[in-house]
């Protein structure tokens, strides 16, 4: 069951960027927002169960955040890359500034999966520090 979740964690994971750099690439630099109401639904659809497959994981594996560092810091990451995602599509921002806040929500994406891979709260970084 455990490697089950995980992967579907993983392929939920690569869906919500996937989504988020389709609907970024009309709405933040095209700024021609996808009118049909599945695209703005299904990035939540795909966003909860990505957060739901990962809970699950960390009750399987008796992992609390607040005693394990990586998953705690993993999900502040989480939330603001989801802050951040809000942010992007507010149509009525300059264009740069909405170019910027996409940007950084997806190096944050980037940040969150090596912490995941590390299973350590410094990611990427681990490799210099
Ligand atoms: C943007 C959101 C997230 C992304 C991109 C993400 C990404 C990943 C990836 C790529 C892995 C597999 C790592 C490996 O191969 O070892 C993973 C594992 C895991 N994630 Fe997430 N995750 C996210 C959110 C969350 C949340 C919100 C939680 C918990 C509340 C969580 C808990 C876990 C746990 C417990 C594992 C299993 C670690 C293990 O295999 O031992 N994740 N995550």
């Amino acid at each position: 069951m455990f490697l089950e979740v995980r992967l579907a964690h993983i392929i939920f994971a690569a869906g919500s960027i996937g989504l988020f750099v389709l609907r970024g690439a009309f709405t933040v630099l095209a700024a021609r927002p996808l009118k049909q109401r599945i695209w703005k639904i299904l990035p939540h659809i795909v966003d909860t169960l990505l957060l739901a497959m990962g809970v699950w994981l960390a009750v399987m594996l008796r992992l609390n955040p607040f005693h394990v560092t990586w998953l705690g810091v993993k999900i502040l990451c989480v939330i603001g890359y989801i802050v951040l995602g809000v942010l992007a599509f507010r149509l009525q921002r300059p264009r740069w500034l909405r170019f910027s806040v996409f940007a950084a929500a997806i190096l944050l994406f980037a940040f969150i999966v090596s912490i995941a891979l590390f299973q350590d709260p410094r990611g990427i970084f681990v490799l210099v520090a």
